[in-house]
């Protein structure tokens, strides 16, 4: 079935024309600011959670929309469970229903679905939703969605590292052999490409152990909105702002003032 394009935003508005190559494929997204978007209203935390469903929605719709072909949000970090019980009671259990209710409009679209995180403490039910999701997703290729969930960077490294030292106890592979390349297929998901974009919503400019390794080179963008009142035009904006960086990766070039 090839995928229905998703439903414009609600105020018309259409996405930037950015030439050709400034596109980023992969963007990355901390999705914060919902307790205190909530409280700020009188609310309970829990409830800017709840309003985020529908910015994360919006903004898979409308990177579609611009041509990102990937992007990773993070949704629970390993460092998460500090939090009162009851939060993290509720974020597990509203992450089971979004995967449950957004599904099938994620496969519609053309979404692929791909968990990435770490096993242990997550609840079984929420791993069970993103296994249905992944499975029902699988073939797509319209946008890859990972979803982190109990995900931290410093846990994906060194899940990495325990599963390579392993592999080399068995002889699979050699120390000598062992490269940026080889670190790379032993992430949660191999197949990642790197981070081009690395957003941040919320008003907070650190990362929170968010993809570390693939973002490495990634462009940084912060927004003052909290995620609740984050949307599909601020993302466009952050790609605008994204098509007018120079990406060095290191490298130089000469630009000689008046020549
Ligand atoms: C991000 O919003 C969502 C999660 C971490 C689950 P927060 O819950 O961190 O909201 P703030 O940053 O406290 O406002
Ligand atoms: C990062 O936000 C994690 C997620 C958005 C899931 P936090 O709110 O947990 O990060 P800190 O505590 O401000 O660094
Ligand atoms: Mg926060």
């Amino acid at each position: 079935m090839s995928p229905i394009p998703p439903p414009a935003h609600s105020s018309g508005a259409r996405p930037p024309a950015l030439p050709a190559g400034s596109v980023p494929n992969h963007v990355a997204v901390v999705m914060d600011g919902n307790g205190r978007w909530a409280n700020a209203r009188g609310l309970p935390r829990t409830e800017g959670h709840r309003v985020g469903e529908e910015t994360l929605m919006d903004v898979i719709a409308g990177a579609i929309e611009v041509g990102v072909k990937e992007i990773s949000a993070y949704a629970f970090s390993t460092e998460n469970w500090k939090r009162s019980p009851a939060e993290v009671r509720f974020i597990m259990g509203f992450s089971r229903q979004v995967l449950r209710n957004q599904r099938d409009d994620l496969n519609d679209w053309g979404v692929r679905v791909r968990w990435i995180g770490r096993k242990p403490k997550l609840w079984k039910s929420v791993l069970s939703e993103l296994r249905a999701a992944e499975e029902l997703t699988r073939n797509n290729d319209v946008l890859t969605l990972n979803l982190a969930i109990n995900y931290g960077g410093r846990a994906e490294i060194a899940d990495a590292m325990r599963a390579m030292a392993e592999d080399v106890q068995r002889g699979v592979i050699s120390p000598k052999g062992i490269s940026e390349r080889t670190v790379g297929r032993y992430l949660y998901a191999p197949s990642m490409s790197d981070v081009d974009l690395f957003i941040r919503t919320g008003g907070e400019q650190r990362t929170s152990n968010f993809l570390m390794w693939e973002s490495a080179y990634a462009e940084l963008y912060f927004s003052d909105k909290a995620w609740p009142d984050f949307d599909r035009r601020e993302l466009w904006k952050a790609c605008e702002a994204y098509a007018t960086r120079e990406r060095r990766f290191g490298g130089a070039v000469d630009h000689v003032a008046g020549e």
